[in-house]
């Protein structure tokens, strides 16, 4: 049987460190709290003129080179965002000249912060029907320019980056052994960005009623969060007959500690067997599950037959999950 196996993953994250210390001189928080309600120290953020591409080259090249592969031997990049550079062409687009990947077929996907798991479940399936043989799959976000600097409910939580994964057809029993993705229209307003598409143009209007940036009812979504986490992840090791106890990682979205916690509780996992980096780059949306992912492979958490999970909630809303043996 035909799969998808990641034979590399990259990660890249900006220069510029913002710490809550420097989000207490914008706007009414502090440290305290944000540590206590979030588990975020400290976010990456981009300067000057840096967009979502440049993060995803970065870390493609740095995938790529580990996978021992060429651009030209890629034939499909696929680029999960929610903040492209621009509405079209599409960011994996501009990512392939960029490469010079000649051979690559490049589309984007939008599913907020489950975008790399939704991406991984097209990059498995077209691997899996023969379609595609070698795919590039990254996760990239510059959220701090969709960001309100004055809304201290949101603000405090985003950062930016970008993971990268290179995945390859095998015929071994290792690699992608299922992915899960779920959505729900009917609540998309939980998290949006409503302006700048067609419904708001970019007007001044919309600028002046700050459409231009995210909205989140961060506590509504927090509760669904917790509850659709706990059911997907139960989910997901029971389509593979798996037991919690044969995890050896857990990789979740990086939104909240007390999310994470929560999973874990649900798992009666140790917190040792969660990867956690949200201190230093809190929710970079579609790039926190490959920023993990390559954080635990070059740290050397995860080794050759173990069992991961990876798993995301976001905007759309969506939720995504991935077992994959490594
Ligand atoms: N500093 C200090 N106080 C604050 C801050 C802040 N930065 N932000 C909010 N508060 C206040 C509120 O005003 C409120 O005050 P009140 O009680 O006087 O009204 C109080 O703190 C509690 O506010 P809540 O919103 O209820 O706080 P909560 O404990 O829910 O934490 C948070 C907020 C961190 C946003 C949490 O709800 C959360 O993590 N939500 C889920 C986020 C998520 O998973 N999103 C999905 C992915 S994002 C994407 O897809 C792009």
């Amino acid at each position: 049987m035909l799969r998808g196996r990641i034979i590399a993953t990259g990660s890249y994250v900006p220069e510029n460190v913002i710490t809550n210390h420097d989000l207490e001189k914008i706007v009414d928080t502090s440290d305290e709290w944000i540590i206590e309600r979030t588990g975020i120290k400290e976010r990456r953020i981009v300067s000057g003129n840096q967009a979502t591409s440049d993060l995803a080259y970065e870390a493609s090249s740095i995938a790529l080179k580990r996978a021992h592969l060429k651009p030209k031997d890629i034939d499909l990049i696929i680029v999960a965002t929610i903040t492209p550079d621009m509405a079209f062409p599409s960011t994996a687009c501009i990512l392939q000249d960029r490469l010079g990947a000649k051979n690559a077929a490049a589309l984007d996907v939008n599913a907020a912060c489950s975008g790399f798991l939704y991406g991984l479940h097209l990059a498995n399936g077209l691997i899996k029907s023969g379609l595609h043989h070698r795919v590039l799959l990254v996760g990239a976000e510059v959220l701090s320019k969709v960001t309100d600097w004055q809304d201290r409910s949101t603000c405090i939580l985003f950062g930016d980056g970008a993971g990268a994964a290179v995945l390859e057809a095998t015929k071994e029993k290792r690699g992608i052994f299922s992915t899960h993705i779920n959505s729900d229209g009917s609540l998309g307003d939980l998290i949006c960005l409503p302006g700048g598409g067609s419904r708001n143009p970019c007007s001044r209007d919309s600028i002046l009623k700050r459409l231009n940036f995210i909205k989140m009812k961060g506590n509504e979504t927090f509760k669904i969060a917790v509850r659709t986490l706990e059911e997907l992840v139960i989910k997901t090791l029971r389509d593979n007959d798996l037991d919690p106890s044969q995890l050896s990682l857990l990789i979740p979205h990086q939104a909240n500690i007390r999310i994470i916690q929560a999973t874990a509780k649900r798992l009666a996992m140790p917190m040792e067997k969660v990867f956690v980096n949200i201190h230093k780059y809190g929710n970079t949306s579609a790039a926190s599950v490959p920023i993990a992912l390559d954080e635990a492979v070059q740290s050397g958490r995860i080794q050759d037959g173990d069992y991961v999970l990876l798993e995301a909630f976001g905007g759309g809303l969506t939720w995504a999950s991935s077992l994959i043996r490594w």
